[in-house]
C-alpha cells in the first residue's frame, strides 16, 4: 500500500517535471519561429533572444511567475520587418500581442483569434493584408484590437460577433470591403468603435443603437448609403460621432420620440467621395 503511494507519488512528479520542460520548450520554440521571420537594423532580436537565456528573459517578453509561460509580447516601434509567424498561435497564454508601429507585411496568422486568453491585440501601423482572422469576432476575452493603418483588404466579418468583453476594436485606414453588420449592435461593451477610412458599403444598421456604451464612433471616410439610423441618437453614452465623406442621405433626426443624446461631436460633411 505504501508503496503504491510512494509510486504514484513518484509519477506525479515526473509528469510535472515533463510538463513544465514540454510547455518551456513550446514557448521557447514559438518565439524562436517568430524570431526567424524578423529583421530589424539593430538585430535587437538576433543579439538579444539568445537560447542560452531563459526566453523569459527576452526583450519584449512578460512570462507568468507561476509557470514561466509567455503572457506578453511586446516589441512597439522597432523598425521590426517581415512577416507574423503563425507559431505564435503556440503561445497558448499569451494575453497581449503589441507589434504596433513596425513594418510587418503577409497576413495575420489566422489562428490568433484561437488564443484562448487573448486580451489585446496591437499591430496597428504596419503594412498587413489580407482579412481579419474571423475568429477575432467570436472571442469571448479580447478587450482591444488595434489594426489601424495597415492594408487589410478583406471583407468585414458579416457573420454573428460575440465579443462579449471587447471595448475597443480601431481598423482605421486599411481598405476593408463590406458592410456593417447587424450583429454589430452585440458589442455591447465597446466604447470605441472606429471604422473610418475604409471601402466599407451598405447602410449604418440600426442594431447600432444596442452598444449602449458606446462613446465615439468613427466611420467617417466610407462608402456608406442610406440614412442615419435614428437609434444612434439613444446612445446615451455617445460623445463623438463621424460619419462624413459617406453617401449618407435624410434629416438627421426622424420623427423617433425620445432622444437622450448627449453627442458634443457630430461630424456629417455630405461630401462625396471621387467616384
Ligand atoms: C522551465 O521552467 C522551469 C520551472 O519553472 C524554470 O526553472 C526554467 O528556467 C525554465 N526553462 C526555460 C528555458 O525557460
Ligand atoms: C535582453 O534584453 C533584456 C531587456 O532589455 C535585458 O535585460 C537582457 O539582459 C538582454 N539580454 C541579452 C543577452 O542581451
Ligand atoms: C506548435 O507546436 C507544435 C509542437 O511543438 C508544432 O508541431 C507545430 O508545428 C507548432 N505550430 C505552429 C503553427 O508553429
Ligand atoms: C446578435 O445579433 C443578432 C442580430 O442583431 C440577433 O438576432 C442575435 O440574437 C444576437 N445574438 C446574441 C448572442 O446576442
Ligand atoms: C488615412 O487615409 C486617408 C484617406 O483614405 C489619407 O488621406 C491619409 O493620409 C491616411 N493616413 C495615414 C496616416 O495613412
Ligand atoms: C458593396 O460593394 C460591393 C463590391 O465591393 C458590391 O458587390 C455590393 O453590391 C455593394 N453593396 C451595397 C449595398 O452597395
Ligand atoms: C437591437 O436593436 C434592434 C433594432 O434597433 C432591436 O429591435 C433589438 O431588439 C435589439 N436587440 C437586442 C438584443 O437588444
Ligand atoms: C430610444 O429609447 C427610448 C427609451 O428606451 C425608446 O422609447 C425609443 O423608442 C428609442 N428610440 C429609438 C429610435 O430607438
Amino acid at each position: 500500500m505504501k508503496k503504491n503511494i510512494f509510486l504514484l507519488i513518484f509519477l506525479f512528479i515526473i509528469k510535472f517535471c515533463i510538463s513544465l520542460a514540454s510547455s518551456n520548450k513550446t514557448d521557447q520554440q514559438a518565439l524562436l519561429a517568430f524570431q526567424n521571420l524578423v529583421t530589424s537594423p539593430s538585430h535587437l532580436l538576433v543579439n538579444n533572444w539568445t537560447i542560452n537565456t531563459c526566453f523569459c528573459s527576452w526583450f519584449g517578453v512578460t512570462c507568468n511567475s507561476k509557470r514561466q509561460r509567455v503572457v506578453a509580447l511586446a516589441l512597439p516601434s522597432l523598425q521590426l520587418q517581415g512577416t507574423i509567424s503563425p507559431s505564435l498561435v503556440n503561445l497558448s497564454f499569451l494575453r497581449e500581442l503589441n507589434l504596433g508601429n513596425n513594418f510587418f507585411c503577409g497576413e495575420i496568422p489566422y489562428g490568433i483569434g484561437h488564443l484562448p486568453r487573448l486580451r489585446v491585440v496591437d499591430i496597428q501601423n504596419n503594412q498587413l493584408q489580407g482579412s481579419i482572422p474571423t475568429s477575432l469576432f467570436q472571442h469571448q476575452t479580447v478587450r482591444k484590437i488595434s489594426l489601424a493603418f495597415n492594408k487589410l483588404n478583406g471583407e468585414m466579418w458579416k457573420g454573428s460577433w460575440y465579443v462579449p468583453k471587447h471595448r475597443d476594436l480601431n481598423l482605421r485606414n486599411n481598405s476593408l470591403t463590406g458592410i456593417i453588420p447587424p450583429y454589430v449592435g452585440n458589442t455591447t461593451k465597446l466604447m470605441n468603435l472606429d471604422l473610418s477610412g475604409n471601402r466599407i458599403n451598405g447602410s449604418i444598421p440600426m442594431e447600432i443603437g444596442n452598444i449602449t456604451q458606446l462613446t465615439e464612433l468613427f466611420l467617417d471616410d466610407n462608402e456608406l448609403t442610406g440614412l442615419i439610423p435614428a437609434t444612434l441618437f439613444n446612445i446615451s453614452s455617445l460623445l463623438k460621432a463621424a460619419l462624413g465623406i459617406n453617401s449618407l442621405i435624410g434629416p438627421l433626426l426622424l420623427d423617433e420620440g425620445i432622444v437622450v443624446s448627449n453627442l458634443k461631436s457630430l461630424s456629417v460633411r455630405t461630401v462625396n467621395k471621387q467616384v
